[in-house]
């Protein structure tokens, strides 16, 4: 490229980074985009991503989404790109991106907006609809469905922020983020029914130094799901609710897995949910574990199980012979966490029989139920406690 037209472009994209009201350098409607909410834009908009992925420029390249509603069917927006930033920029209120209303053109791809491969990427802004409430339907009933899709996924992808992104009645989870690393969400608000089912908020899979912030999750499970091989993940000022709560699991699926290790729940919100705090495994045989996981700061407002382990997970009891995890769970630090259970037993550590739970900590608890004493629960769990902890320690 002439250093004249770099030199141009450069300071256009300054322009812009100072005034996000100004032309963006790759705006979808130029690539053909109608944001009249029915106008198939998906083609439009894979352009866009393109011009921008390739981009030489050092610095950011941007894909700009103007306000309006641009229908998208199922798109990936993959990386390696030649440009070292790439930002997805949606205005923070008035752009929206919907889902088909025939759920069966979302199929079985199991991703509708999916990033793959990209270093360096940040999304901004904008609401994601996939206006699930067909499918759900379809679900409930039994019916033969597709597979459903996760609304915004990123797969293989570094250095990523995810910035005051809305997301709305997502198929199955709102929001996958899949073998990363260095992922920065916040802001972010996610929303669907208590009675979606599978409509995770956030999952995090095997992915490195995750951090999420300052985020509303409301939604028919877990709010934020840890899945195996997950590390150095901070998740802080969370409100979570309804929901199925935070939960690192389900654990111990495979034989053969890594673990989980160094998680901090800190300073989150819980209301009316099913869980707080869960680490959930599979009854039966694994190499995984799960450890160094914090939980501090925590308020429960009537949530059914505020602090749970559950390693005899096992729906229908199929392929769990002996009924118990290999998945090893230690060193847990349950700090300050208060509020009111929905149930008698407000902590409840049901540990492997043959893998037993150590080096569980907990310090200044203080749960109530119904204003009366709750519980605790140990099987075959080790630790300690400190400070004032109500209901008392069972180990
Ligand atoms: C644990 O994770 C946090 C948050 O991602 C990170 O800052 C810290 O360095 C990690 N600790 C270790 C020992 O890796």
């Amino acid at each position: 490229m002439a250093p004249n037209i770099a030199v141009t472009l450069v300071l256009l994209i300054g322009l812009f980074e100072r005034c996000s009201s100004a032309t963006a350098a790759y705006n979808v409607v130029s690539f053909g985009a109608r944001g009249d909410g029915n106008t198939d834009s998906t083609k439009a908009f894979l352009r866009a991503w393109s011009a921008a992925c390739s981009t030489s420029v050092r610095g950011a390249a941007t894909v700009y989404v103007p306000r309006g509603s641009f229908l998208i069917k199922p798109v990936v927006f993959s990386g390696p790109c030649r440009s070292s930033r790439v930002t997805f920029q949606m205005d923070a209120t008035g752009t929206s991106l919907v889902a088909p209303s025939n759920y069966w053109e979302l199929g079985n791809s199991g991703t509708w907006i999916l990033f793959i491969k990209v270093t360096g990427l940040s999304v901004y802004g904008g609401t994601v609809d996939a206006r699930g409430h067909a499918y759900w339907q379809c679900r409930r009933y039994g019916k033969s469905c597709t597979a459903g899709a996760r609304s915004v996924s990123l797969f293989w992808c570094n250095n990523v922020v995810v910035s005051g992104l809305r997301s709305m009645n997502s198929q199955t989870m709102h929001m996958a983020i899949d073998n990363c690393n260095n992922v920065v969400v916040k802001n972010v608000k996610i929303r669907a029914p208590s009675s979606s089912p599978n409509t995770d908020g956030i999952h995090i899979e095997a992915s490195t130094g995750v951090t999420i912030s300052g985020s509303t999750i409301m939604t028919g499970d877990d709010c934020i799901s840890i899945g195996s091989g997950s590390k150095n993940l901070w998740l802080e000022r969370i409100a979570c609710g309804p929901g199925h709560g935070i939960s690192i699991g389900s654990l111990g699926d495979n034989a053969n897995e890594d673990g989980v290790q160094n998680v901090t729940v800190t300073s989150c919100v819980f209301t009316k949910t099913q869980n707080g705090v869960r680490i959930k495994t599979w009854a039966r045989a694994s190499n995984g574990y799960a450890t160094n996981i914090v939980f501090r700061n925590l308020i429960m407002k009537n949530v059914n199980n505020p602090i749970i382990i559950d390693q005899k997970y096992c729906p229908g009891n199929q392929g769990c012979p002996r009924q118990s995890s290999g998945v090893k769970i230690s060193r847990v630090t349950y700090t300050n966490i208060r509020g009111t259970s929905a149930s008698k037993v407000a902590m409840n550590f049901y540990c492997s029989s043959s893998n037993p739970c150590w080096g569980l900590k907990l310090q200044d608890i203080r749960l109530t139920y119904l204003n009366k004493a709750a519980t605790s629960y140990c099987a075959n769990a080790g630790g300690s406690s400190s400070g004032v902890v109500i209901p008392r320690s069972c180990f």
